[in-house]
């Protein structure tokens, strides 16, 4: 079975930073850490409110990282701007509400069908590998296809937050749509709300290509250490 990659999430290294209005804990110690001790990409999200990640962090991510740095951006001629002008290997386009507290659920392809058509070509032509934060529906699958994008991430928040026959019934499902997305020729990744209980729940797909996780490390990290929790989590999902 291929392996599957683990992308960490280092955005709350910076919320914990900002809520004291210093320059410590680095969002780029965390991004070093973790590239030393097993990850295999690096996600930011610079957000339009810049709440936790700024453009400093990604400059200086940007250049000293030598694993993918994969920037998550909302679809706004800002972000794109951004994009084009420091070119990260990866972008994965995401849904932004500015009152909520994390990303609720994935993208929707309708409401920004113009933006994305006018834009992603763009990124396509800079050799920036685009991939949409969608929900697991095989509509998103097709749409993702109209738009020439050939890798999505699949949001599993409500994975993450169910149990019981509603878990398992969600679980099926995001395999169901996983294979129909491979079949596809599209990437599949995933991520949100993800801990080490429920990543062992979904690693068995031999399709997903990457996960993306972010708040449970950072947290988990306060206790055992980033390091210990990067290894761990890397030995659960490799
Ligand atoms: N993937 C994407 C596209 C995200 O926006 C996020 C953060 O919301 C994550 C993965 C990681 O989610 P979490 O921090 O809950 O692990």
């Amino acid at each position: 079975m291929a392996k599957i990659r683990l992308g960490v999430n280092i955005d709350h290294v910076a919320t914990v930073r900002n809520a004291r209005g210093e320059d410590y804990p680095s969002p780029l110690r965390a991004a070093l850490f973790s590239q030393k001790n097993g990850a295999d990409s690096v996600t930011i999200h610079l957000r339009e409110d810049r709440r936790h990640i700024n453009e400093s962090d990604l400059k200086e991510i940007i250049s000293a990282l030598r694993i993918p740095l994969n920037l998550e951006i909302a679809a706004t001629k800002e972000m794109m701007k951004i994009a084009l002008k420091t070119k990260p290997p990866f972008i994965c386009i995401v849904p932004e509400k500015r009152q909520e507290i994390t990303t609720e659920g994935g993208l929707n392809i309708k409401y920004n069908l113009k933006f994305l058509e006018e834009n992603l070509p763009n990124l396509f032509k800079n050799n920036i590998e685009v991939s949409l934060f969608l929900d697991p529906e095989i509509d998103n699958i097709n749409s993702s296809i109209e738009l020439g994008v050939n890798a999505i991430e699949f949001h599993t928040g409500e994975i993450a937050n169910a149990s019981g026959p509603k878990e398992k019934a969600l679980i099926n499902k995001f395999e169901a749509v996983i294979e129909y997305a491979v079949a596809k020729n599209i990437s599949v990744r995933a991520g949100h709300g993800l801990n080490y209980d429920k990543t062992k729940k979904i690693i068995n797909f031999k399709n997903l290509e990457e996960l993306n996780i972010g708040h449970f490390i950072i947290g988990e990290s306060i206790f055992y250490g980033l390091s210990d929790v990067v290894k761990k989590m890397k030995k659960i999902i490799g």
